[in-house]
């Protein structure tokens, strides 16, 4: 039976580092504030009017590339995972395609829409096309930029102190090995709290699942609902988060799913070389070491130099871990991830 295996990785940060202080200079914040409850002490944020979503990811996919010497010619699939595209539609799927130079070969590309699991999800659909012999190289990109579009007014501290952009990828690709590459792959998601962290404007519901009063919808019946003049005036295009409802389930639904993939797989702690979180705050990966009695050698942190990269974090910090020699060929490396749905997910890869 054919297995997929992690043929190559890439990554792109922008240029441009904003540390805790330079928010001080924007808002009611404080380096001790943000470091005590995030572990931030810097991010990157991309360089207006040149780089987006889908060009950060096309980086990230070139260097990819260029690691196991596959051409874009070769890539018969794009996945793109991403909670901050370029357009509200068409998807960064296709805009990374023309980025590439690839667009007349007419390959599909699927974006993927499950915020910090994204890349985890989009692991699973690739593992399922490459172990039916469907595709032969697959490139999966998880891109975000936020910071356009974040509250840099005190009113929007709690979450905007958090975020910061960037982008990985991976090209992934058949192998007949039984004890390489993806072993195991875990989805969830439970929307009962879709909103607790959300961004809901513009969008098209037109207030249904929370009044339409709410929003400013006007009262006719065609047009005019997608973006509204309160949704302006009264800062409602901006996200939203409940952080300690988050920081909650964050805590159940990483050591669960971890679990989960190692026991399917017929693993324990012990035999996994490095636990890679998806980055979403270093208070909770520490929470989730102690859970699962992790040392710091196995459980691998970068949240302080780039923020919560939402569906980038895994492959950002699965392309620093492997430069920093965290881990090697043959090693056990466990992705995990918990963000906005709720969506959870795990993997296990040996590499
Ligand atoms: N700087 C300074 N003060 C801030 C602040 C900031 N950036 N953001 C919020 N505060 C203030 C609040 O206004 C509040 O003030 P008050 O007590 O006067 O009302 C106080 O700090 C405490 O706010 P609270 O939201 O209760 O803080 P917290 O201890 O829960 O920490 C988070 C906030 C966001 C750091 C924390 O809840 C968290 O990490 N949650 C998980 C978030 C996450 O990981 N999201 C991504 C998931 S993928």
């Amino acid at each position: 039976m054919l297995r997929t295996k992690i043929a190559g990785m890439g990554y792109y940060v922008p240029e441009k580092v904003v540390t805790n202080f330079d928010l001080m200079k924007l808002m009611d914040t404080s380096d001790e504030w943000i470091q005590e409850r995030s572990g931030i002490i810097e991010r990157r944020y991309a360089k207006k009017h040149e780089e987006t979503t889908s060009t950060m990811g096309a980086a990230a996919a070139r260097m990819a590339m260029d690691s196991c010497g596959v051409n874009p010619e070769e890539i018969d699939f794009i996945i793109f995972a991403t909670l901050s595209p370029d357009y509200f539609f068409p998807g960064c799927g296709v805009l990374a395609q023309r980025a590439l130079g690839i667009s007349k070969k007419e390959i599909p590309a699927l974006d993927i829409r499950n915020q910090c699991s994204g890349f985890i999800y989009g692991l699973e659909v690739a593992d399922q096309f490459i172990k039916t012999g469907k595709y032969k190289n697959i490139l999966l990109i998880a891109s975000e930029l936020q910071s356009h579009g974040l509250d840099f007014t005190t009113r929007g501290r709690n979450v905007s102190v958090l975020f910061g952009d960037g982008a990985g990828a991976v090209i992934l690709q058949p192998t007949e090995d039984e004890d390489k590459g993806i072993l195991t792959t875990h989805l969830h998601s439970d929307g009962t709290e879709a909103e607790v962290l959300s961004l809901i404007n513009p969008g098209s519901h037109c207030g249904y699942h929370l009044g339409k009063e709410q929003f400013g919808y006007p009262d006719i019946e065609y047009g005019g609902a997608f973006v509204t003049d309160k949704m302006f005036n009264e800062h409602m295009l901006f996200p939203q988060m409940d952080g300690q409802a988050v920081f909650k389930k964050a805590v159940t639904k990483f050591p669960e799913v971890i679990h989960e993939a190692l026991k399917t797989a017929g693993y324990s702690t012990q035999d996994v070389k490095l636990v890679i979180p998806h980055q979403a705050n270093l208070r909770i990966s520490q929470f989730v070491q102690r859970l699962l009695r992790l040392t710091d050698d196995q459980m691998y942190n970068n949240i302080q130099k780039y923020g919560n990269t939402t569906a980038a974090s895994i492959p950002i910090a699965m392309c620093e871990a492997k430069q920093e020699g965290r881990y090697a060929e043959g090693d056990l490396v466990c992705l995990a991830a918990f963000g906005s749905g709720f969506t959870w997910a795990s993997a296990l890869v040996r590499f």
